[in-house]
């Protein structure tokens, strides 16, 4: 889909120091630390390059971070060693969870990752989730809502210091928005899922229920599930 290269041309996710990343930290950090009363095990889910597993981790917590891709969990472990992290990072996919049933006090899915699951890939992101929570165990959802978003973008758009959004393509049903960035020098095209609000919404009923909601900003959420 893509993402490759988006990672590659935006350090929003990929390089923790950077402004962006750091803006991502400290927007969510006192939601999470409110939420996440008593310290217990974390499982970071889609952790990429891992820097909630660290923060998460610098105020007592036994964090555990999962990513699909190599890259991200090498990235991760370098930064682990830098900081002497006791963080264990995993490669692994979110929808089928090397773990035993009921074992994380929490579960966080954080940074929009829900963009890269297609309906019926997060409904089975959603059932592990619960299997691998415990009894009391919360899941902390953050997503933007790019039902609301994606109209709302136009073509021209500059997105960080270089690229600028070319064309977005939805497809028949809706269900995917196609975005290529172009530069100067270096062009390339990311296959977004389109979750909204009312979509996560529905899909989280059928294993969670409601805690809390927060909305960040005009398209972004972070919500608390507890399993049902
Ligand atoms: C937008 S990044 C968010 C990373 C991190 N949670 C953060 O907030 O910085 C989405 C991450 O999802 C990971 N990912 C995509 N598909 C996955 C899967 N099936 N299982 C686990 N991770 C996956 C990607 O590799 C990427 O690191």
């Amino acid at each position: 889909m893509g993402f490759e290269d988006y990672y590659k041309a935006f350090p929003t996710y990929t390089d923790v120091v950077s402004k962006d990343y750091q803006k991502r930290i400290q927007e969510l950090k006192p939601h999470l630390i409110r939420v996440m009363k008593n310290t217990g095990k974390v499982l970071d889910l889609a952790c990429g390059v891992g820097g909630f597993s660290f923060l998460l981790e610098d105020y007592g917590f036994e964090v555990i971070g999962l990513d699909i891709s190599d890259i991200m969990i090498k990235k991760a472990l370098s930064y682990a060693r830098e900081k002497h992290s006791r963080v264990k990072f995993l490669i692994g996919d979110a929808k089928e969870l090397p773990f035993d049933n009921n074992v994380f006090d929490y579960v966080l899915f954080l940074g929009n990752s829900t963009a890269h699951f297609l309906p019926n890939e997060l409904n089975r992101v959603f059932k592990e989730v619960k299997r691998v929570l415990k009894k009391d165990g919360l899941f902390l959802v953050n997503f933007i809502d790019m039902r609301a978003l994606i109209p709302r973008i136009r073509t021209g758009t500059v997105v960080g210091e270089k690229y600028w959004i070319n064309r977005i393509i939805i497809d028949e049903d809706e269900k995917t928005a196609l975005v290529e960035y172009k530069s100067e020098d270096d062009r390339f095209e990311v296959k977004f899922v389109i979750w909204g609000n009312t979509s996560i919404n529905l899909l989280a009923k059928f294993y969670f229920r409601p805690v809390s909601e927060v909305k960040l900003d005009e398209f972004s959420y972070l919500k608390v599930y507890q399993k049902k």
